[in-house]
C-alpha cells in the first residue's frame, strides 16, 4: 500500500493545524466558503462563551447530528461490489430482455448480507445470506433479490413481520442479536411447519459460508420469462460460484467472529484489490405449465425447490465482480433493491410471497432513504434514459424538462416522452379469476418431504453438522416444550436426526411426531443434485 504524504503541519499553541499549502484542496463549508480554522469554535474571548453566529461550527455539528439513517429492517449488515454480467445468448429464444442477448455486457451491483443481525453485527453468524443483484440494463434496472438458500421459511407474506420479530432481539431485553439461538426464534419456527425445509438448509453448512465468493445464490421464487411473441416460460434463477461452494465449521465461525467480525467483507475487498475477481455463472431452470401441473409440489410454493435431476440448470451467462465501492455509505448503504424492478421479458408468477415482497421493498425504502427520489441517487439510477412526468419531492435531481409535465399534451416534439406499445413493458396476460378467499392452497401443505429429501442427500459428515447445529441452537432455548416441539417435527423428517437431537438435548422422553397435513413422502430419492452444487 502506498503511504500517504501528509500536508504540512503547523503547531499553534499546542494545536495541530494542517493547512492547504503545497496544493492540498481548501476545506470549505457546505456552502463552499473557505474555512480558516477547523479546530476552534468562535468565542467571545479565548475563555468566553461560544457565539451563535459561528455558522461553520453549527453547520458541521448539524450535519453530523443527521448522519445516521435507519438501518434496513432486515439484511442490515451487507457489503457490495460492482461488476458486469455477460450473456451467452442461451435465453434469447425464451426472453425478449436485452440483458439476455448474446454477448450483451450489462453493468451490475451486488450486495451480500446477513439477514437477522444489525448493521454492526458479526459476519459469521449462522444465518441466511442475501445475494441481491442490480442489473443496469438498456431497458431499465432489473433486480434479482436472492438469497444463498433456494427456499424460504414462510409461504405467505402475512407471516413476514412475525417471523422477523421472532428472529431479532426479544423486545423486553434487547438481545440476542444476529442469532436464531433463542426461545422466540425456535418458538416461531416450531409453530410453523412450513419452515422445516429451510431450517434444514440453515442448520447445514450453508448457514456459515466461508466467504461471499464461495456462495451460491437463488432467486427462490418461480418467475416468468416472456419472448417477443408473448409466450411465457417459468424460470428459477441460480448463481453458481466459479470457486465452488465452501463453508467453515462452527468452531471456526465462533473464533472468526471473535477475532475478525468483518471477515466476509474484508475477504471480498481484498480479493478484488488483489485482482482475484469473484465470478458466478447465472443458471436457469426452465419449465412450462405441463411440468408445473405434473410436479409433485406447487411451483408457486417458495418453500420448495425443483430438483436439478428433474429440471437441469442451464447456464445463460456469467457475472464478474471487479470493482470495489468508492464510498460504502453512498453505494452499499443507499442501494435499494426491489423484486418489482423487472424489465420487458421478465415477469412475476403468482407466488404469494413474491407478490408481498413487491410491495414491501419500495415501501421500506421510502422510510429508509427518506424521499421517493431515491432512484436519483447514482447507485440506484438506471444507466439508460429515464423520462417521465414525475417531479419535485425532497432532493429531486431530475425533473421534467421544458413546459410539459403532463400528457397527453399539444406540444409536439417539445411535449416530452410518449408511450411505446412496441418497446414498453407488457404484463403477461395470464388469465385470472376466482373466489376471494383468505386461505392457503392445499397444494402447499406438504412441509416435510423436501426437508427429508435435503437431509438424506447430505453426506454423513454434513448430516452430523446439521444435528450438532440443532443441538447447539436448541440448547440455548430455555423452554423445554419448545425443544420437544422441534424434535416432534424432526421425527417427520428423519428418525435418526430426531434421535440424535433429542439425545443431545437430554430430552427425558421422545415426543410424538408433529401432526402433518400430508404424510412425508419417503419414496423421494436422495439425490446429490438436490443440494445443487457439490465440491
Ligand atoms: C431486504 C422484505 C423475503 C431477500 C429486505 C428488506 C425488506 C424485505 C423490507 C429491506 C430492504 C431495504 O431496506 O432496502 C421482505 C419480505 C419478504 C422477504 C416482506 C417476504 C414476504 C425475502 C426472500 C428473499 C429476500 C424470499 C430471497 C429470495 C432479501 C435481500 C435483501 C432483503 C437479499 C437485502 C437487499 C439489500 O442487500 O439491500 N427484504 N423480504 N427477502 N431481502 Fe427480503
Amino acid at each position: 500500500m502506498t503511504q500517504p504524504k501528509n500536508p504540512p503541519v503547523e503547531s499553534r499553541g499546542g494545536e495541530t493545524h494542517q493547512t492547504a499549502q503545497d496544493g492540498a484542496p481548501v476545506l470549505t463549508t457546505q456552502q463552499g466558503v473557505p474555512v480558516s480554522d477547523d479546530q476552534n469554535t468562535l468565542r467571545a474571548g479565548p475563555r468566553g462563551p461560544a457565539l451563535l453566529e459561528d455558522f461553520h461550527f453549527r453547520e458541521k455539528i448539524f450535519h453530523f447530528d443527521h448522519e445516521r439513517i435507519p438501518e434496513r429492517v432486515v439484511h442490515a449488515r451487507g457489503f457490495g461490489a460492482h461488476g458486469y454480467f455477460e450473456s451467452n445468448g442461451e435465453l434469447e429464444a425464451v426472453s425478449r430482455a436485452a440483458v439476455f442477448k448474446k454477448g450483451e455486457k450489462t453493468p451490475t451491483f451486488v450486495r451480500f448480507s446477513t439477514v437477522a443481525g444489525s448493521k454492526g453485527s458479526a459476519d459469521l453468524a449462522r444465518d441466511v445470506r442475501g445475494f441481491a443483484t442490480k442489473f443496469y440494463t438498456k431497458e431499465g434496472n432489473w433486480d434479482l433479490v436472492g438469497n444463498n438458500i433456494p427456499v424460504f421459511f414462510i409461504q405467505d407474506p402475512m407471516k413476514f413481520p412475525d417471523m422477523v420479530h421472532a428472529f431479532k432481539e426479544e423486545p423486553d431485553r434487547g438481545f440476542p442479536q444476529a442469532a436464531t439461538a433463542h426461545d422466540n426464534a425456535w418458538d416461531f419456527i416450531s409453530l410453523t411447519p412450513e419452515a422445516m425445509h429451510m431450517v434444514m438448509w440453515v442448520m447445514s453448512d450453508r448457514g456459515i459460508p466461508r466467504s461471499f465468493r464461495f456462495m451460491e445464490g437463488f432467486g427462490v421464487h418461480t418467475f416468468r420469462l416472456v419472448d417477443a411473441q408473448g409466450k411465457s416460460t417459468f424460470v428459477k434463477f441460480h448463481w453458481k460460484p466459479k470457486l465452488g461452494l465452501q463453508s467453515v465449521v462452527w468452531n471456526e465461525a465462533v473464533k472468526i467472529n471473535g477475532a475478525d467480525p468483518d471477515f466476509h467483507r474484508r475477504d471480498l475487498w481484498n480479493a478484488i484489490e488483489a485482482g482475484a475477481f469473484p465470478e458466478w455463472e447465472l443458471g436457469v431452470q426452465l419449465f412450462d405449465d405441463e411440468f408445473a401441473k405434473a410436479f409433485e409440489f406447487d411451483v408457486l410454493d417458495p418453500t420448495k425447490i425443483i430438483p436439478e435431476e428433474q429440471v437441469p440448470v442451464k447456464i445463460v451467462g456469467r457475472m464478474v465482480l471487479d470493482r470495489r465501492v468508492d464510498n460504502f455509505f453512498a453505494e452499499t448503504e443507499q442501494v435499494a433493491f426491489c423484486t418489482q424492478n423487472v424489465v420487458p421479458g421478465i415477469d412475476f408468477s403468482d407466488d404469494p410471497l413474491l407478490q408481498g415482497r413487491n410491495f414491501s421493498y419500495l415501501d421500506t425504502q421510502l422510510k429508509r432513504l427518506g424521499s421517493p427520489n431515491f432512484t436519483h441517487i447514482p447507485i440506484n439510477a438506471p444507466k439508460c434514459p429515464v423520462m417521465n412526468f414525475q417531479q419535485d419531492g425532497h432532493m429531486a435531481m431530475r425533473n421534467p424538462k421544458g413546459r410539459a409535465n403532463y400528457e397527453p399534451n399539444s406540444w409536439g416534439a417539445e411535449g416530452g416522452p410518449r408511450e411505446s406499445p412496441e418497446k414498453g413493458y407488457k404484463s403477461f396476460p395470464e388469465p385470472v379469476g376466482g373466489t376471494k378467499v383468505r386461505a392457503r392452497s392445499e397444494t402447499f401443505s406438504d412441509h416435510y418431504s423436501q426437508a427429508r429429501q435435503f437431509y438424506i442427500s447430505q453426506t454423513l459428515l454434513e448430516q452430523t453438522h446439521i444435528a450438532s447445529a440443532l443441538v447447539f441452537e436448541l440448547s440455548k432455548v430455555e423452554t423445554v416444550a419448545i425443544r420437544a416441539r422441534m424434535v416432534s417435527h424432526l421425527l417427520n423428517i428423519d428418525a435418526g436426526l430426531a434421535d440424535a437431537v433429542a439425545k443431545g438435548l437430554r430430552l427425558k422422553e421422545m415426543p410424538k411426531p408433529a401432526p402433518a397435513a400430508k404424510p412425508t413422502r419417503r419414496d423421494l430419492k436422495p439425490s446429490d443434485k438436490l443440494s445443487i452444487l457439490k465440491n
